[in-house]
């Protein structure tokens, strides 16, 4: 099978990703910088988990460094590029607005540009809900993004509307997935869930932004990467998807799960709302299960019930995660 190039690929969804495309039977070359924005320790983890497979290869390499890039595709010379390579935490991208610029949108021209020069016809670039900042829910892909609330947001924005110049210019396939708050086993420690589980599992103290009422359309990690793959296999043209659970719950409602599958009750800090965060989100995925035939298949329920059995199971690594 094909060989795809899949940055981010240490990240908590781009490892899941690249094992779904290994799944498929595709060869995975993946590529992380493996910076320090949180504990590297999980990282490696997950990079671990995919040296089983045979057909996987891994390359130490900044989305930010074409040359570097140029060597790898000179090399390797891929089929497609899915871009899951990111800064993604919205409140730090307040601290250093600089560095998510040139990731997420410098690393995604470089990306553009090697694709054009080699020529490579498929992009796949995660994008995000943060976009919707502002719109009447259920959000709909043709909603005009045009106010982001934070660096971060705007630095997605400008990669989806970079992508769309090398479609019209070059004819790329381009699909645009925008994911909503994604979670799932070895998660990212930045996130809510991630941290409430080992907070409360540890008997410390969790911290809530605002009132707890603020709801998210979380979805599993599963889920997303067999959408990203679906999204890898489409022949679109240009086009943006929303990739959500369509079933948004409180963030009260999550601690409240959590409590009852760890069997223990949450101490809760709160702090004021956090005005770069959005209040609430609710994917309409109309356009993904028309185009892609895509639903969540994981319940909110049953995702936090595996997420919270593989914190158990790895309760001494968890500990050693430094937040
Ligand atoms: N997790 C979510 O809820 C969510 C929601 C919407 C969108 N997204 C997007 O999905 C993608 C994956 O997010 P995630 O949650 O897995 O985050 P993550 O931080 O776990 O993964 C991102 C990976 O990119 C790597 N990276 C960062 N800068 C890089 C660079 N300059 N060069 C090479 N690698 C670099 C990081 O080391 C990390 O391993 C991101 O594009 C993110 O913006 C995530």
């Amino acid at each position: 099978m094909a060989t795809v190039l899949i940055t981010g690929a240490a990240g908590f969804i781009g490892a899941q990703v690249v094992r779904a495309f290994l799944e498929r039977g595709y060869t995975v070359v993946g590529v992380d910088n493996l910076n320090d924005y949180y504990d590297p320790k999980l990282k490696e983890y997950r990079l671990s988990e995919l040296a089983k497979y045979d057909n996987f290869s891994f390359y130490k390499v900044d989305v930010e460094n074409i040359e570097a890039l140029r060597v790898l595709f000179q090399d390797k010379r891929p089929e497609g590029v899915v871009n899951l390579a990111a800064r993604a935490g919205v409140r730090y991208s307040l601290e250093n607005p600089f560095v998510y610029q040139s990731t997420n949108a410098l690393g995604t021209l470089n990306l553009l540009e090697l694709m054009r020069e080699f020529g490579i016809q498929k992009f796949v670039l995660a994008s995000t809900s943060s976009l919707y900042a502002g719109q009447p829910m259920p959000f709909k892909e043709d909603l005009p993004v045009n106010t982001p609330i934070s660096p971060y947001a705007a630095s997605k924005k400008a990669a989806e509307v970079m992508a769309y110049t090398y479609h019209y210019l070059y004819g790329f396939d381009v699909t645009v997935v925008r994911y909503f708050t994604v979670y799932g086993p070895a998660g990212r420690p930045d996130m809510v869930i991630f941290r409430f589980i080992k907070w409360i599992d540890e008997d410390k103290p969790i911290i809530v932004y605002g009132d707890g009422t603020q709801s998210r359309d979380f979805t599993y990690v599963d889920d997303i990467a067999e959408g990203t793959l679906k999204a890898y296999e489409a022949k679109l043209g240009y086009e943006i998807i929303n990739l959500g659970g369509n079933n948004p719950y409180r963030l009260d409602e999550v601690i409240g799960l959590i409590e009852s599958y760890l069997g223990k009750k949450a101490q809760i800090e709160y702090r004021p709302f956090h005005k770069a965060d959005l209040k609430a989100t609710w994917a309409d995925i109309e356009k993904a299960e028309r185009l892609l035939n895509w639903r969540p298949t994981v319940s909110l329920e049953e995702g936090l019930r595996r997420t919270v059995e593989w914190h158990i199971e790895n309760r001494d690594f968890v500990r050693q995660i430094e937040i």
